[in-house]
Formats: C-alpha cells, sequence, structure tokens
C-alpha cells in the first residue's frame, strides 16, 4: 500500500499518447495558479527544491493546497517555483527576522472551537494561527498557551485525527522525541522513536504520514512509529516535479467539458471513485487534493480499464466485458478468491455493462445496458433479472447512487433522478446538468 504516488505522472503521460479516453488528470496540489504572487518573488535566492533541499515544514491549507516551506520561501503544491512566503502567509515577516518557520500544521478538528482547518505556525517560542491566509486576532502567541506541554523550538508537526490516531491529537518533533499532543485533553505524551530519523518536517496525505529528512522521506505508522517498506525515499520522486527524476513535463488538468467516466461508485465508508481508462481518481479528498492513480495501483488484477463497477456490503464490483472481479473494500484493497468469475455465472447477464449502482442499504444492483436497467436481487441466489425498464437515455457511461440520488453519465453531462424507482418510471428525457470542478476536479 501506499507509496505517494508519483510514478502515475509517467503513467499518466503514457496514457496520454495513445488514450484518448483519458480526461481525468491531474488536481489538487498540482492544480494551483502561479502567477497572482510572481511579481513579488525575490529572484535573488530563490531556492529550487529540486536540487535536493531540506524543508522547514510541509502544511496543506483548508483547501488541500499544500505549501512546502524553506527559509523566507514556499512553494504552493507539488509543481511550480519558489515564492515569498509573505505573499501567502503576511504575517510571518512582520513578527520575527529569522525568515523561517520550524513546524507547521493543519488543524483537523476542533469544529466546536472554531479552530477546524486553520493552519499553526511554529517560529522559535511562537505559534501563529492563519485562517484563509489572514492571521487570526491575538496571535502570534507563546506556543505553551495553546499548546502546553510542547516545547519551544520544534522541528516538525502533523496533524492526526482521531481514527489514525487514538484521539484526535498533533504529533510535535523535536530532535529524537516526539510529542502526542491530545486535542481535546491538551494532554501530552512524550515518546521516542529511535529507529525513525529526526524529522525536520511531516506531513499527513491521503491518511498516509510522512517524515521528510534531508531530501528524502519516511513513512511511519502515526500510532507505533512503525516504519514499513524501503525508507528513505527521494522525495523528488514523490513530492514534486523535477527534471530527471521521471516526471518532467506539464500534467494538464482537464477541461470539465473534456471529462468522461467509464464507471463511478462510493463504497460505506464514503470513498469515491471516478474510473477513466486506465486511472482511477478519488472524488472524497477535498482536503489533500484531488488525484489520479492507475487503476492497477489498487485492484492489481485489473490492468485494462473497467466498464462499470459498484459498491455493495463492504465489497466493490469490479465489471470489464464479461467478467466480474470483486474486492473486500477495506485496504489494501483484496480480490476475492474465484474472481474474475463470467458476468453470468456472477449475475445471469451477458456483456457487456455500460454502467451498474447499487443504493445504500439496498440488495439490487441496477445494471444498465444500452438503453435498459436491469434489476438483480443480490441477496438472492440464482441471481435473476427482477425487473427491466427502458430509459430514455442513451449512451450512459457510469452511474452511481447516492444520497441525493442516482447520477448517470453521459461524457461531461449528468442526469439526476430522485431515485431508482424515478428512473425507470421516467419517460421524458430531462435537462442534462454539466459536470463541475467540485464534482470531479476539473476545470470550466
Ligand atoms: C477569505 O479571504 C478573501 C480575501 O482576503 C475574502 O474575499 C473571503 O471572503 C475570505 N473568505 C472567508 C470564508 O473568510
Ligand atoms: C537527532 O536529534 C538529537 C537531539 O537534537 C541529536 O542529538 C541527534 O544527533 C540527531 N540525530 C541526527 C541523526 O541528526
Ligand atoms: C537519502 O536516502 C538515501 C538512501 O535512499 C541515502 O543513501 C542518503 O544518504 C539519504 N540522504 C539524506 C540527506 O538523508
Amino acid at each position: 500500500a501506499g507509496l505517494p504516488k508519483w510514478h502515475l505522472i509517467i503513467l499518466l503521460f503514457m496514457f496520454r499518447s495513445f488514450n484518448v479516453h483519458l480526461t481525468l488528470t491531474l488536481t489538487g496540489p498540482l492544480d494551483h495558479d502561479h502567477d497572482h504572487h510572481e511579481d513579488q518573488v525575490h529572484h535573488n535566492a530563490n531556492p529550487d527544491r529540486c536540487d535536493g533541499i531540506e524543508f522547514d515544514a510541509i502544511a496543506p491549507d483548508e483547501k488541500g493546497h499544500t505549501f512546502f516551506f524553506k527559509g523566507d520561501h514556499l512553494w504552493n503544491g507539488f509543481n511550480g517555483p519558489a515564492q515569498v512566503s509573505s505573499a501567502f502567509f503576511r504575517e510571518l515577516d512582520d513578527y520575527h527576522h529569522l525568515g523561517h518557520v520550524d513546524a507547521a500544521f493543519r488543524m483537523h478538528n476542533s469544529e466546536e472551537n472554531g479552530k477546524h482547518d486553520h493552519i499553526y505556525f511554529f517560529l522559535d517560542d511562537k505559534v501563529f494561527s492563519y485562517y484563509n491566509h489572514s492571521l487570526e486576532e491575538g496571535y502570534p502567541k507563546d506556543i505553551q498557551l495553546d499548546f502546553p506541554g510542547v516545547p519551544s523550538h520544534l522541528d516538525a508537526a502533523v496533524e492526526c485525527p482521531k481514527g489514525e490516531c487514538n484521539s484526535d491529537s498533533v504529533l510535535f518533533f523535536k530532535g529524537e522525541e516526539v510529542y502526542n499532543y491530545d486535542i481535546a485533553t491538551q494532554l501530552v505524551k512524550e515518546r521516542q522513536w529511535a529507529h525513525l530519523p529526526n524529522c525536520t518536517s511531516a506531513f499527513r496525505w491521503l491518511e498516509q504520514y510522512y517524515c521528510f529528512h534531508g531530501h528524502n522521506f519516511t513513512r511511519f505508522h502515526p500510532v507505533s512509529g512503525e516504519v514499513n517498506g524501503v525508507y528513505p525515499k527521494d522525495s523528488r520522486h514523490y513530492f514534486m516535479r523535477c527534471p530527471n527524476f521521471g516526471h518532467g513535463g506539464e500534467a494538464k488538468v482537464p477541461k470539465c467539458s473534456e471529462v468522461t467516466l467509464d464507471a463511478i461508485t462510493s463504497d460505506d465508508s464514503g470513498k469515491t471513485y471516478a474510473f477513466t481508462g486506465h486511472n482511477y481518481m478519488r472524488l472524497d479528498t477535498h482536503r489533500d487534493g484531488k488525484h489520479t492513480f492507475p487503476i492497477a495501483r489498487t485492484w492489481k488484477e485489473v490492468t485494462n480499464g473497467v466498464d462499470a463497477v459498484f459498491s455493495y456490503s463492504d465489497k466493490i464490483y469490479i465489471i470489464k466485458g464479461d467478467q466480474v472481479y470483486i474486492y473486500k473494500s477495506a485496504a489494501p484493497s483484496t480480490l476475492i478468491e474465484g474472481y474474475p468469475k463470467s458476468l453470468n455465472e456472477e449475475l445471469g447477464i451477458e456483456g457487456p455493462v455500460n454502467a451498474a449502482f447499487v443504493c445504500k442499504d439496498h440488495h439490487i444492483v441496477h445494471i444498465i445496458q444500452g438503453q435498459m436497467m436491469k434489476d438483480i436481487d443480490l441477496s438472492a441466489t440464482p441471481r435473476v433479472v427482477a425487473r427491466e425498464a427502458s430509459l430514455p437515455i442513451s449512451g450512459i457511461e457510469a452511474g452511481m447512487c447516492g444520497p441525493d440520488g442516482v447520477k448517470l453519465y453521459v461524457g461531461s453531462e449528468y442526469y439526476h433522478y430522485e431515485s431508482p424507482g424515478v428512473l425507470a418510471l421516467s419517460r421524458m428525457l430531462q435537462e442534462p446538468k454539466n459536470v463541475t470542478p467540485d464534482m470531479m476536479g476539473c476545470v470550466e
């Protein structure tokens, strides 16, 4: 599981050259606009992160843009040049003249105390709290006023929400010491993870934890500190785009009008995936940006794209041609023994399938083939088509049932119905809507 995922860029360019179908590309941390502050960049002493530098701090903002800090400069996202930090966080310059930050993190929780999504910066013995890139009133203040028991002159900090840590916490790093700060109780547990290098910055990205040291990083478990896999790795291969590190060139963010999906689904835990060509995109990760990965990275056996995907009872069903692959949803995705099986054996139908979806807590899979919708009861054996309906829409490529009803995608447009029942009875073609940047991480 989860190396951050820069080889996907290489794949992306390979696929782009021969797969006209591929329209989902990189967004999120990569898709920001570097032009706003260009005029404010100090052109002398502009560091280049492709030289192999050590970062002072790494933290995302509330929009999922990741900031990498070095001296009085920062990089906004995984791509692009250094800019002066004060162009983004103005007061960092006014209050100190050291020209660096020690540590930074984004507050993940505490909606009740109004600190959700604030970014905290640590400089010497002071803490700065920013929201919407403005310094909050009352800041900077002494670190211990906000974080009692946490030392000054920190090296690194990272958010750790409940579920990944035992409670909503922040991990602070200083030398060989790690301070686990419980946000609600303000209790600090100090520990040493001797096997982990001293982190000069730390970053949580797509539910994984990274300790940066030198130009390398090491992935660790936020509770045990355990390191699994071959580390350290060179950050330039993963968290930035550098020439000679295998992923030069520009990743293109697709226009919303060019989006086409092969399939889309959301599992019980809320993870939402959109599939196009050989890639998929997670759509529920707004806080870390939206990202594209090769399908075979997560579902190893699915090497040639998908026709339809649906989620049912902790499993994800992937249909390609006349085959069905069933995977356990929980990471890492594992193929259920005996699969793939033929569509006929599993669902009692012949392929190909254009789209498929199950509504939460229901047992009916709605299979779309051309303009027909076939309902199959997944709790009954043998599997038979219990009901068929002719739909007013042609060319459906993907479909999903969510809390707000059914969405059927045709190119970059979609049709929205309250429920499968309403869809089955509809005779009139309604006006389609356009997919939006919010839905698919595309640009207008
Ligand atoms: C964020 O700041 C911008 C510009 O400074 C302002 O226009 C916008 O209203 C602010 N948004 C919020 C949610 O405070
Ligand atoms: C880690 O930090 C400790 C305490 O500051 C220091 O003594 C030690 O030399 C550091 N280790 C490395 C490998 O830099
Ligand atoms: C980075 O990691 C490599 C091994 O992957 C190691 O040889 C090198 O010394 C490390 N460099 C730094 C600055 O940590």
